[in-house]
């Protein structure tokens, strides 16, 4: 298959929406930008759609996926019921990066629950997103544009990389603005309990509607209720060790690779104090939390086989870091010290 490309960096194009918009409605797959990270659209109601972005991802089909609409109508139009903290959560959140998990209606596909009674559904913040999703006028479901296990893609080249050949189309959106995914929010209890950390932060979500749980990645574990969070996640090309505790030990875990006549590469983030010797490559992932977040996929990719046998990631202080990198960083790390 020849997956075609639009360009919309700078503004909208509606000739190439239209395009998009007529390959999705017939069954195809089209890749699209988001605030958060691309996104792998199919229409979410059309089941043998949605299989098609099981396969190019090589995604297990108990996982299920995110349905993204461009207004809060459409979202009502998918769950049954809507409770009214969740009216409080939309008026602040929505658009943005941010999914409700409510129970299902029926009306999207079965594959795209992954066999649960809930959807997750998002109204994402961007403008080509939610020209796209008005046109088509059908809601989208749409994992993270990436192959299984693999980081997220930040841009349109990064989606070309994990799907050329082998979907229909891909909008060029530019950069991702966030850089990490939207919070899952379990919207089926009392209370929201966030079931993955992302752009809208737990104090967030209890500033305005007074109370949230996060789920524990070892309650997870027991009772998966995100299906996602028991699979590997944004795994760079070679195998990562994180050292948070172990920070200020850095060289002498280069020095123990190098030995072994590894390759090194060394991700930093937070303020650089001190240059390390030798090493193959040095990534510098920002200073701060925003900055850290819209780099770190893209740095993650940039480390080739090849290039590099070992990535370190040094974490210094996890103040500046914040809590959704750190998380992100943990999940794709083979070891953490
Ligand atoms: O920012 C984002 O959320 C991006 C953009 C494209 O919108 N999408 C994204 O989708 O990250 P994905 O498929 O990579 O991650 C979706 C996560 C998975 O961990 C999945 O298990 C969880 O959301 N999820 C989806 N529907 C769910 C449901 N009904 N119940 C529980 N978890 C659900
Ligand atoms: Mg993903």
């Amino acid at each position: 298959m020849i997956t075609k490309q639009w360009s919309m960096t700078d503004k909208l194009d509606m000739t190439n929406i239209e395009e998009a918009t007529y390959l999705l409605r017939s069954g195809e797959i089209v890749a699209f930008p988001t605030e958060t990270v691309y996104g792998l659209g199919a229409d979410a109601t059309n089941e043998r759609a949605v299989k098609k972005i099981f396969q190019a991802k090589g995604r297990p089909a108990d996982n299920p996926l995110i349905v993204h609409v461009a207004t809060k109508e459409q979202v009502a139009n998918l769950v049954e019921h809507i409770p009214s903290y969740v009216e409080i959560l939309m008026e602040h959140f929505s658009p943005g990066p941010i999914t409700y998990v409510l129970k299902s209606n029926g009306k999207v596909a079965s594959a795209v629950t992954g066999g649960l009674d809930t959807v997750g559904v998002r109204i994402p913040n961007h403008p080509v997103a939610l020209q796209l999703l008005q046109t088509c006028n059908i809601p989208l479901a749409a994992p993270s544009a990436n192959v299984s296990g693999k980081p997220s893609p930040t841009s349109a080249d990064h989606v070309a990389y994990d799907m050329d050949g082998k979907i229909a189309g891909i909008i060029d959106g530019g950069p991702s603005k966030n850089g990490l995914e939207s919070t899952v929010v379990d919207c089926t209890k009392e209370v929201p309990v966030i079931l993955r950390l992302g752009g809208i932060s737990a104090n967030q979500i209890e500033s305005v509607v007074g109370a949230v749980d996060v789920l524990t990645q070892t309650s997870a574990q027991h009772t998966p209720k995100s299906p996602g969070l028991k699979y590997k996640h944004y795994a760079p090309e070679v195998p990562l060790t994180l050292l948070i505790r172990q920070a200020n030990n850095a060289q002498q875990f280069i020095d123990k690779k190098k030995k072994k006549g590894l390759k090194v590469g060394i991700l930093w983030c937070g303020k650089l104090q001190r240059v390390f010797q030798p090493v193959e490559k040095v990534i510098h992932l920002g200073d701060n939390e925003k900055e850290i977040a819209k780099n770190l996929y893209a740095s993650l990719r940039s480390f080739k086989k090849g290039d590099v046998d070992s990535i370190i990631c040094i974490v210094p202080s996890t103040n500046d870091i914040g809590q959704v990198v750190i998380d992100r960083l943990q999940r794709a790390a083979t070891e953490i010290y």
